[in-house]
C-alpha cells in the first residue's frame, strides 16, 4: 500500500518536474545536424508545447491530420518552413495523400499555409472546368507535366489546374479527392515566366503564428528576466511575463533589451490571434473540391475593408445628429382616416405583430399601418423614442418607417408601402408570374439586399437594431423585385423593462435561434440564423416548417443539414432552378447552400456576421457576373 502511494507520489513529481521544464523557454536541440529554432518542438521539454514537429532518423517531419511530411527548410526569422509535399503513386497520377484528402492541417494549432505557394491540380474531373481555378490549356499545370518525366503518367490525364495558396479557405489544407483533382504539387515563390526546367524543387510553404510568452505555476518557471503572471488574453492562464525594460522576443525565445528587439524587428508580443473558424468550419466534404474554396477566396481582406467602412459608416451617423430624417408623428385622425377607420378590407395581413391595413395619406401617399400589439405597454415616451430610433434607419434595403401615433389604444407604425408582396408568397408561387422572374440570380439578389439591410442594421444603426424576426414573410419585394426588410426592430416596442431579456418566446417558429432556448437572449447571431433558414427557402422554393415533409424533416434547417451531411446537398434545390442552371451556377448553389449552414451552426460565435454574409453573397454573386448568360 505505502509502496504503491510512493510510487504514484514519484510519478507525480516526475510528470510535475517535466511539466515545468516544459514551461522554460528553451530551444529544441539539433536534428541531425538541422538546428530546431524555437518554439518548435521535438519533444515535451523543449519549445512551445503548440508547436510540435518530430525528429526520427536525423529528419524533421511536420505531422498533418493523418499524414506526415518531411520539412525540407526552416526559415525562423520570417516564422515559415518549407515541407515537401505528397509524391505521385509510382507510374499514376494519384498523390500517396489523396487517402487522406490531401494536406490537412488542423485549424486549432498555431499553423496556416502561405500565400506563397504556386499549387497545380493534376488529373482533375470535368467538374473543376466550371470553377474559377485557372485550368486552361495555357495554365501552367500543362506545363509542368510536359517538362517533368516524373509527371509523365499524369499526361493521360488531361484536366489540370493552376491556383495561387492564400485564401481563408486555403490556409489549412490543399484538398484532394476522387470527385476533384487526385494529385497536386506546389512550388514556392514560382516564377511562372521561368521554363520548367529551372523551377525550384516542389514545396508547400507554412507559417507559424508568432509565440506567446511561456505558460508558468510559479517565479520558479520563469528566468530572472521574467515575472509569472496572469495572462489578460485566457482566463486562469500565467505566463512569464518580461520585466521592464525587456521584451518578448518570440524568435529567440527570450526576453531581450527592446532596443535588440526593435532593430530585429521581430518582436510581436503575445498575438496568437484567434484562427479563422468561420465558414469553413462548416463546409463538410460536400462540395466539389476547392470551388468553395474559391468562392471563400479573398474573404479575410474583405472582412478587413468591411470593418474599415464599418468605422466610416458609424461616423457618418453618429455626425448626422438626427440621421437627418424626422419621423412624423400621426394624430389619431389622420390614421383613421388614412385606412378608412380600419376597415377590414384594407387589411393586408397579419402577423405576431398585429395588423396591417393599407392607407392612403391625405397627400396622396399610399402607406402600409401597422398597429403593434403590445403584451407589455411601454409609456408613449418609450414609444417616441423607439420610433425615433427606427426611423433614423435609411438604406434602400429597409422598408422606410415614415412615422408613428401614440394617441390610439395601440402604437402605430407608418411604413413606406411596398407593392408587390412578400418573398414568402413569391417563392411558393402564389404569384406564377413573379414565381418564374425569381431567377437564380434574381434570388441571389434579394438574398444580398436582406444581407445588406440587416448588416445595416446591426452594424451602422446607433443603437445597433436587431431585427428578432428575420423570415421570408417578412422580406418584401419591390416592383423591381429588391428585397427590402420589414417589421425589424418591432419587437422592442414589446420588451419589458428587462433591457435585453424577454420572458415570452420571440420570433416565429422554423426560424428561432436554438440558442434562445439556451439563455433566452436574441442577438445579432440570432438574426444570422433566421436569415439562414431565409437562405435555405430561396435555394429550396420550400417551407422552414412543413408538416408534409417526412416527421424527422419538418424543420428545413434540419432538413438541409441532414442531406449535406450526406453529401445530397443538390438534391434538396429547387429542380426549377437547378434545371435552367450552368454548371457555374449549380456551384453557386451549393456554395449559397454552405453559406446557408454556416449560419445556422448551433453555437452563435461560430455564425458568421451578417456584414460577412453579406459579403459572401457579393462574391457569390460577382462569379456569375460575365460568364452566365442572366
Ligand atoms: C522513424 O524512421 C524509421 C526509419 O526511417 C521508420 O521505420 C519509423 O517508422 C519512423 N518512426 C516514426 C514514428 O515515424
Ligand atoms: C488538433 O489539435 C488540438 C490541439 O492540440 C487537438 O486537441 C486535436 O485533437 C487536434 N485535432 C486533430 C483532428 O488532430
Ligand atoms: C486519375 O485518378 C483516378 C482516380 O483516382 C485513377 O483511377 C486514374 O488512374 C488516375 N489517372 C492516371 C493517369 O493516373
Ligand atoms: C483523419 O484523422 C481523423 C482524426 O484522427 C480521422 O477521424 C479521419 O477518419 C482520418 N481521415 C482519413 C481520410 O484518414
Ligand atoms: C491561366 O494561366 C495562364 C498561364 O499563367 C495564363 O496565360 C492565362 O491567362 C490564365 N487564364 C486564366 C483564365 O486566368
Ligand atoms: C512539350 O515540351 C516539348 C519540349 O520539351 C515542346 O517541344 C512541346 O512543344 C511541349 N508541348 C506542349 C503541348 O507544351
Ligand atoms: C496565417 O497566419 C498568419 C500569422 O498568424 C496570418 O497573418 C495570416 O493571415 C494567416 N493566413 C491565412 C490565410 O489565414
Ligand atoms: C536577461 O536579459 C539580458 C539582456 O537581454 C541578457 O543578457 C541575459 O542573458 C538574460 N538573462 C537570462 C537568464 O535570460
Amino acid at each position: 500500500m505505502e509502496e504503491t502511494l510512493k510510487r504514484v507520489l514519484t510519478t507525480a513529481v516526475l510528470l510535475l518536474t517535466s511539466a515545468n521544464l516544459a514551461l522554460s523557454a528553451t530551444r529544441c536541440p539539433d536534428c541531425g545536424s538541422t538546428p530546431v529554432p524555437y518554439p518548435l518542438s521535438t519533444g515535451p521539454t523543449c519549445g512551445d508545447q503548440s508547436y510540435k514537429i518530430r525528429c526520427n532518423a536525423s529528419t524533421l517531419f511536420f505531422d498533418s491530420v493523418n499524414n506526415s511530411y518531411p520539412i525540407t527548410s526552416i526559415s525562423p526569422s520570417i516564422q515559415r518552413l518549407v515541407i515537401q509535399p505528397a509524391s505521385l503513386l509510382p507510374n499514376t497520377c494519384v498523390t500517396s495523400d489523396l487517402r487522406f484528402q490531401g494536406l490537412q492541417l488542423n485549424n486549432s494549432l498555431p499553423f496556416n499555409v502561405t500565400s506563397s505557394n504556386t499549387i497545380l491540380y493534376l488529373n482533375c474531373t470535368q467538374t473543376l472546368l466550371g470553377s474559377p481555378l485557372n485550368c486552361s490549356s495555357a495554365s501552367l499545370c500543362h506545363s509542368y507535366i510536359n517538362g517533368t518525366s516524373g509527371a509523365a503518367p499524369c499526361e493521360n490525364a488531361p484536366i489540370c489546374c493552376t491556383f495561387g495558396t492564400g485564401g481563408s479557405s486555403t490556409a489549412y489544407s490543399i484538398r484532394v479527392r476522387d470527385s476533384g483533382c487526385r494529385a497536386y504539387t506546389s512550388f514556392v515563390n514560382l516564377n511562372p515566366e521561368l521554363p520548367v526546367n529551372r523551377w525550384p524543387e516542389p514545396g508547400l510553404e507554412i507559417e507559424w503564428v508568432s509565440p506567446p510568452e511561456p505558460v508558468c505555476s510559479s517565479q520558479a518557471d520563469c528566468d530572472g528576466n521574467s515575472t509569472c503572471g496572469p495572462d489578460p488574453a485566457s482566463n486562469g492562464v500565467n505566463r512569464c511575463f518580461c520585466n521592464s525594460g525587456l521584451t518578448w522576443d518570440p524568435v529567440q525565445g527570450a526576453c531581450v533589451d527592446e532596443v535588440t528587439c526593435q532593430s530585429q524587428g521581430n518582436c510581436g508580443g503575445t498575438d496568437r490571434t484567434a484562427l479563422i473558424a468561420g465558414l469553413t468550419a462548416g463546409l463538410g466534404g460536400a462540395l466539389a473540391l476547392t470551388t468553395v474554396a474559391f468562392l471563400l477566396y479573398k474573404r479575410h481582406r474583405r472582412i478587413i475593408e468591411a470593418q474599415e467602412r464599418l468605422t466610416r459608416e458609424r461616423e457618418a451617423i453618429l455626425n448626422a445628429n438626427n440621421g437627418g430624417r424626422a419621423a412624423k408623428v400621426f394624430t389619431g385622425k389622420e390614421i383613421k382616416k388614412a385606412t378608412n377607420n380600419f376597415a377590414r378590407d384594407c387589411i393586408l395581413g397579419a402577423g405576431g405583430y398585429g395588423e396591417v391595413y393599407k392607407g392612403t395619406l391625405a397627400n396622396g401617399t399610399v402607406v402600409a399601418v401597422k398597429s403593434a400589439k403590445l403584451g407589455n405597454a411601454k409609456g408613449t415616451d418609450q414609444v417616441l423614442n423607439e420610433v425615433r430610433i427606427l426611423c433614423q434607419v435609411n438604406h434602400r434595403s429597409l422598408v422606410r418607417l415614415l412615422g408613428c401615433c401614440v394617441e390610439l389604444e395601440q402604437p402605430i407604425m407608418v411604413y413606406e408601402y411596398i407593392e408587390n408582396g412578400n418573398l414568402f408568397d413569391h417563392i411558393r408561387g402564389r404569384n406564377a408570374g413573379v414565381r418564374s422572374q425569381l431567377t437564380w440570380r434574381r434570388r441571389l439578389q434579394v438574398a444580398h439586399d436582406t444581407a445588406e439591410g440587416l448588416a445595416y442594421l446591426h452594424f451602422s444603426a446607433v443603437p445597433p437594431i436587431y431585427h428578432r424576426d428575420v423570415k421570408s414573410s417578412n422580406i418584401l419585394l419591390d416592383e423591381n423585385l429588391n428585397g427590402k426588410v420589414s417589421d425589424f426592430g418591432l419587437s422592442r416596442l414589446a420588451q419589458t423593462d428587462m433591457s435585453h431579456i424577454s420572458t415570452c418566446a420571440q420570433g416565429t417558429l422554423g426560424y428561432l435561434d436554438p440558442e434562445y432556448y439556451r439563455n433566452y437572449q436574441l442577438t445579432d447571431k440570432s438574426d444570422v440564423y433566421s436569415f439562414g433558414v431565409v437562405l435555405l427557402e430561396l435555394l429550396t422554393s420550400q417551407k422552414a416548417i412543413d408538416f408534409n415533409r417526412d416527421a424527422d424533416d419538418v424543420n428545413l434547417a434540419v432538413y438541409v443539414q441532414r442531406m449535406a451531411e450526406e453529401e445530397r446537398l443538390l438534391e434538396v434545390v429547387d429542380p426549377m432552378l437547378k434545371e435552367k442552371a450552368s454548371p457555374l451556377e449549380v456551384d453557386t448553389m451549393k456554395a449559397l447552400g454552405f453559406l446557408a449552414l454556416s449560419c445556422l451552426e448551433e453555437r452563435r460565435q461560430n455564425r458568421p456576421s451578417m456584414k460577412e454574409v453579406a459579403e459572401e453573397i457579393e462574391y457569390l454573386m460577382s462569379i456569375g457576373t460575365g460568364e452566365v448568360e442572366n
